[in-house]
């Protein structure tokens, strides 16, 4: 970024030349449009916001910045307007001149939380899992209370919950999904479920009121928590490779007796500890648990009868780790020159 103001309308117009040239080889109409927007768009074009900035510059800068902006405007709008009477640019025998370079079809890829997902649900698949879809508006007994959270509890407090007119909510979790699942089928069920999950928090480089999480359910009649730790291991070492643990710690979440809190030994360091994994030789992953007796009771599965585990965990912090990216914004800002570094990722 550039300072002087005289330098930074110079950066302008070379930008607004080579997007000009780009629209104009391609000879197309929207692409020029997108131009003008990005120069001469009321909120955000480029031109626009500077010169209305131009009033706060030091008074000695102000009178030949706001000269040069008034010209560039005025040279710029007769170049967007040829462009646009121009076409396709032609010969002088007016043909189309098949010499001009070629311009390189932009394509897309995959977004990261995209690649860790698929990978997620392959390793899953491969497991005999089927992949559920819920909807991110949910109701309360759904997000809650068939999931054995008390009415009190902190979790639905307006502070961390994003209420929609109406009663219904953002789910807070994929947990949901586990209680529609045994609504609609009967066991054994073996389950997983991507997606978005929304929170009430600041944005930082760790937190975004939107992010995402996969669930896991197994339901059957004599399923145990060495299962549910099998299952992980297997996760863990095809995310991260042969050698990778599994660590189950207790901790409490309503809806699971006993449950648990489960990392994944650092695939950077082995467990020895380093920056990645803040030292710790483990990567925080998630909840997980048998699932409580009273869950089953309100979706109608006999607890005497069957067992089943679950697990929560989020895709961007796995990311994060695997990619290296320090921000968790950079995960929803859509910045191109973000994304495009994932061209060809695995
Ligand atoms: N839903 C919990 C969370 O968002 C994670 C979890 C899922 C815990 C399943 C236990 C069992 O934190």
């Amino acid at each position: 970024m550039t300072h002087d103001p005289l330098e930074a309308l110079e950066e302008i117009r070379k930008d607004f030349d080579a997007a000009l040239a780009q629209a104009r080889v391609r000879g197309d109409a929207q692409l020029l449009e997108q131009v003008r927007l990005e120069f001469f768009g009321r909120s955000r074009g480029r031109l626009t916001g500077f010169l209305r900035t131009v009033k706060e510059l030091p008074q000695a800068q102000r009178g030949p910045a706001g000269a040069r902006a008034n010209q560039l405007k005025k040279e710029l709008e007769e170049a967007l307007a040829a462009a646009a009477a121009g076409g396709a640019p032609q010969s002088a025998a007016g043909v189309e001149d098949l010499t001009l370079p070629g311009v390189p079809a932009l394509a897309g890829c995959r977004h990261p939380i995209t690649l860790v997902r698929e990978e997620l649900e392959q390793v899953f698949l491969e497991m005999g899992y089927a992949v559920e879809d819920g909807p991110e508006a949910e109701t309360d007994f759904n997000n809650f209370t068939a999931l054995n959270i008390p009415p009190d509890h902190p979790a639905r407090d307006m502070q961390d919950t994003l209420y929609l007119a109406g009663g219904a909510l953002l789910r807070t979790h994929t947990s949901p999904v586990q209680v529609r699942t045994m609504l609609a089928r009967k066991p054994p069920l073996k389950i997983i479920c991507p997606g978005r999950v929304f929170r009430r928090d600041a944005i930082d480089a760790t937190h975004y009121p939107v992010f995402h999480q996969v669930e896991g359910l197994a339901v059957d009649e004599s399923l145990s928590m060495a299962d549910l730790k099998g299952t992980l291991l297997e996760m863990g070492r095809r995310l991260f490779g042969p050698k990778a643990r599994v660590r189950l710690s207790p901790s409490y979440f309503p809806f699971v007796e006993p449950g648990a809190e489960f990392s994944v030994s650092c695939f950077l360091c082995d467990g020895a500890g380093c920056p990645t994994c803040k030292r710790s030789g483990w990567i925080e992953m998630g909840g997980a648990g048998m699932v409580h007796p009273a869950v089953f009771r309100h979706v109608n599965i006999d607890p005497e009868r069957f067992t089943g585990f679950a697990f929560g965990f989020g895709i961007d912090r796995i990311a994060m780790v695997r990619y290296g990216i320090d921000d968790l914004r950079l995960l929803f800002d859509n910045d191109v020159r973000f994304l495009e570094q994932f061209r060809g990722a695995l």
